[in-house]
């Protein structure tokens, strides 16, 4: 028997190719027509080869397993290919499709009308690419069940009928693109919805009633758009909810006590509207919440979570609002919470002692809440061994920063406290941080010198001490921060979970922020240290109002990612060094102010600096131009006004990395070798809260 089957075997190798021959049957000719048709509107990307005419064996085409007639193509998959081009009407004669995905690519244009007429179609995918225009008009796609035209630049309206008849469809995602109007009432037929994502368009109107017949729902995202009005009572009938998220909207009224029937609701959040009135009842003691983000709103009353209903709690937002009472002891007994953030509310008193229970505590902000006794809060929140992030900004006025060399936070990553116009000394007890990352401590009244021993900060990235009067030299180690040295030092930053900025549509977290050294508006003096020039990740160094003398080191050109660099307000002399023509990043340079003389360099980014960078420096030419001396007295350093790239939001001020649009002079950099940063696709996009 294994002797006949072992022939046999053989046979059906060595006859490979006529028994092949019968399962060869080939594409249908009306298949590859269409599909060629398709491929001469791709301009790149693609590299199907016409003179195969068996279209079922092309890249990224799937066809049926038809042995009989011909093979028809049912998947045309080619995401992520970097195609660039248009659709072809062609793509609508492909009427066997069930999978069209051209997601993530270059493909622009207006969509054909006929596509939403494809009747086998379950699943279509054309996120991530440069599609405009209205979605075609009397959709007929009865078998669809999956929808996804999100971060495109489709517009119109969604009054028309669309997916009116889809009865099937579970997912449907139309977010970051720039529908406008009111959302019709054609959702209602789309009994199966499952997920909804609307967010990140211009859409209108009250909270849409159609979407309260969906009983299915489980995902609604309806976040920045432009609804207004309450939130109505209804979506206690969307008991299915796990997610609605209806931030960034001009939402207005109570929130609803509805929360009992949305029985396996887990993230809440309703970020930045205009709500106002106490915390629902049935929502401070909801079982199923994880998340809840309520910041931005003008909810008042206490802050009564009640820990022992919420037992999945693990990340609260109550920022920016105007509840008020003592911050909220009771708090400490949800033992998963992991985020917190109360800040920026009318709070007062001391950090509650039971505080150092919350031993899943990862991120707290109490910035701007009044609180008092920098000391004792500190004391406490020590013993929150999980943290990693802390904000206490705009608080303790005028308390003295604690020299308590017992204080350790091992796992503290970023540590945020300006504002407070804190005595003292810098904090050497961070010595024991050594997973720092960042710290901002401006804005304070520090005075002595600032510490040596930075090279133990491996991952040390951001340093804000402007706004001090810290004295003495700049310490060496501060240019031996490997963090600044090495792009792999790699280290997880922080993510948080609550967002720290909103810049339209944008939650900054840690790892956006540029890596930067600010020690500005100081008492610094001495030298500016010519192995600043390590720091080849560093791209904003300021230095501005000190009393710094000597020159400006050559060797600042090897702070080759550099974007900002001010120098502005000291004693410096000497000449503008030439190798800093080599900075093809630097956008913001500033000397002015100083002793500086001899000629401003010409190449490189010098051209596109203004004059204003170099006054006040009687010794500088610029050509036959000499730079006026400052007029008599120079203007005075506004001391608490922010500098212009810097923004509180929740009381925490911070350089906002925003790259302020790379100006490359072609000449010198394109020479030397760079490669241009691809310039940022339209629309920032959203991350979502609870993720
Ligand atoms: C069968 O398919 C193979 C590979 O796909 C191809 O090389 C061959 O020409 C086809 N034969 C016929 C008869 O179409
Ligand atoms: C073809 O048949 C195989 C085996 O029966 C099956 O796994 C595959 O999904 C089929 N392909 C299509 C496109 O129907
Ligand atoms: C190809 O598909 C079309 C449309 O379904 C059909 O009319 C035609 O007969 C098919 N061609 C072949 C060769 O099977
Ligand atoms: C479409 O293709 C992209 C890239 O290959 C992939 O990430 C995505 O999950 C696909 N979409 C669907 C719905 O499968
Ligand atoms: C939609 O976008 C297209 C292309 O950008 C534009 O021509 C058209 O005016 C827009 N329509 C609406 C209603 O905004
Ligand atoms: C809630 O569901 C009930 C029963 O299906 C329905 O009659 C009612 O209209 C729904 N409420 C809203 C506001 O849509
Ligand atoms: C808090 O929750 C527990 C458990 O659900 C409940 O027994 C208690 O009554 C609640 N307390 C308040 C003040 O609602
Ligand atoms: C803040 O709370 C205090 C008392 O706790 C109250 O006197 C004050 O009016 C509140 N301020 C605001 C802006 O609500
Ligand atoms: C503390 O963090 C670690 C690592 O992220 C985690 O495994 C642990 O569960 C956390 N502790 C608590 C009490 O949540
Ligand atoms: C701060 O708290 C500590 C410990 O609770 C206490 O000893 C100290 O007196 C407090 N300081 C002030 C200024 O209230
Ligand atoms: C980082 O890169 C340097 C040189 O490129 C290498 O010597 C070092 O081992 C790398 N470190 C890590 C942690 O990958
Ligand atoms: C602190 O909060 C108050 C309102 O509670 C606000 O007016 C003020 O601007 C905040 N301060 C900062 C620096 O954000």
């Amino acid at each position: 028997m294994s002797y006949l089957a072992f022939t046999f075997i053989l046979l059906m190798i060595s006859f490979k190719t006529p028994f092949m021959r019968c399962q060869n049957v080939s594409c249908n000719s009306t298949d590859l027509r269409a599909l060629i048709s398709f491929s001469n509107f791709i301009e790149l990307g693609l590299d199907w080869s016409s003179s195969e005419p068996n279209c079922c064996t092309w890249t990224g085409v799937t066809c049926d397993n038809s042995t009989i007639s011909s093979r028809r193509a049912v998947r045309l998959e080619l995401g992520a290919k970097k195609l660039v081009g248009k659709l072809s009407e062609s793509l609508a004669d492909l009427d066997q499709l069930r999978i069209l995905n051209l997601s993530h690519n270059l493909l622009q244009g207006y969509l054909p009308g006929k596509l939403f007429g494809l009747q086998k179609l379950e699943i279509l995918d054309l996120s991530n690419n440069y599609f405009v225009g209205p979605i075609p008009g009397g959709s007929d796609l009865p078998l669809i069940r999956y929808v996804d035209i999100s971060k495109n630049g489709f517009n119109g309206t969604l009054y028309a009928t669309i997916f009116e008849t889809s009865p099937h469809i579970q997912v449907l995602n139309l977010a970051n693109n720039y529908f406008t109007g009111e959302v019709s009432a054609s959702f209602v037929s789309c009994y199966y919805l499952q997920h909804l994502f609307l967010d990140g368009n211009d859409l209108t109107g009250n909270f849409p009633e159609s979407l309260l017949q969906l009983r299915d729902l489980h995902t609604l995202n309806i976040q920045d758009n432009l609804f207004s009005g309450s939130l109505n009572e209804g979506i206690s009938n969307l008991s299915n909810l796990v997610e609605l998220d209806v931030s960034f909207n001009r939402f207005s009224g109570i929130l609803p006590d509805v929360f009992e029937s949305l029985g396996k609701l887990e993230h809440f959040s309703a970020r930045s509207n205009m709500f106002y009135g106490h915390l629902p009842k049935s929502l401070v003691n909801s079982p199923s919440i994880i998340t809840l983000d309520l910041s931005s709103n003008a909810l008042s009353g206490i802050i009564n979570i009640n820990c022992s209903a919420m037992l999945h709690l693990s990340s609260l937002s109550l920022g920016a609002n105007q509840f008020f009472g003592p911050v909220p002891e009771s708090i400490s007994s949800c033992q998963r919470l992991s985020n917190l953030n109360l800040g920026r509310n009318n709070l007062s008193g001391e950090v509650p002692y039971a505080f150092k229970d919350l031993q899943a505590l990862s991120s707290l902000s109490l910035s701007n809440a009044s609180l008092v006794n920098i000391s004792s809060a500190l004391a406490i929140l020590q013993h929150c061994k999980n943290l990693t992030s802390l904000f206490l900004g705009d608080n303790f006025h005028d308390e003295q920063m604690p020299r308590n060399m017992n204080l350790h936070f091992r796992n503290l990553k970023t540590l945020v406290i300006p504002h407070c116009g804190l005595r003292g000394q810098f904090p050497i007890w961070l010595g024991s941080s050594k997973m720092l990352q960042l710290l901002d401590i401006s804005l304070n009244q520090m005075t002595g010198t600032i510490p040596s021993g930075f090279h133990e900060f491996k991952f040390l990235f951001y340093m804000d001490l402007s706004h001090n009067s810290f004295t003495g030299e700049i310490p060496v180690s501060l240019t031996e921060l490997e963090g600044l040295i090495r792009k792999n030092v790699s280290e997880e930053r922080p993510s948080l979970g609550f967002p720290l900025f909103k810049a339209r549509n944008m939650y900054k977290q840690i790892s956006s922020f540029r890596p930067t050294l600010d020690l500005s508006y100081n008492k610094l003096s001495g030298l500016i240290w010519p192995s600043f020039g390590n720091l080849k990740e560093l791209h904003v160094l300021n230095l501005k109002d000190n009393h710094l003398s000597g020159n400006i080191p050559d060797s600042l050109s090897g702070m080759t990612n550099l974007e900002v660099l001010d120098l502005s307000q000291n004693e410096l002399s000497g000449e503008i060094p030439l190798s800093l023509e080599e900075l093809c990043f630097l956008s913001n340079f500033n000397v002015s102010n100083n002793q500086l003389h001899g000629e401003v360099p010409e190449k490189g980014q010098f051209p596109t600096f203004p004059c204003t960078s170099f006054i006040g420096n009687p010794g500088l030419t610029c050509g036959l131009v000499a730079y006026s001396p400052p007029a008599q007295t120079p203007p005075p350093p506004p001391p608490v006004v922010f500098p212009s790239d810097k923004m509180t939001i929740m009381g925490w001020p911070f350089v906002f990395g925003v790259p302020t649009g790379f100006v490359i002079t072609v000449g010198f950099c394109f020479v030397n070798g760079w490669i241009f940063p691809r310039p940022e696709k339209r629309k920032v996009r959203v991350t979502r809260i609870g993720r």
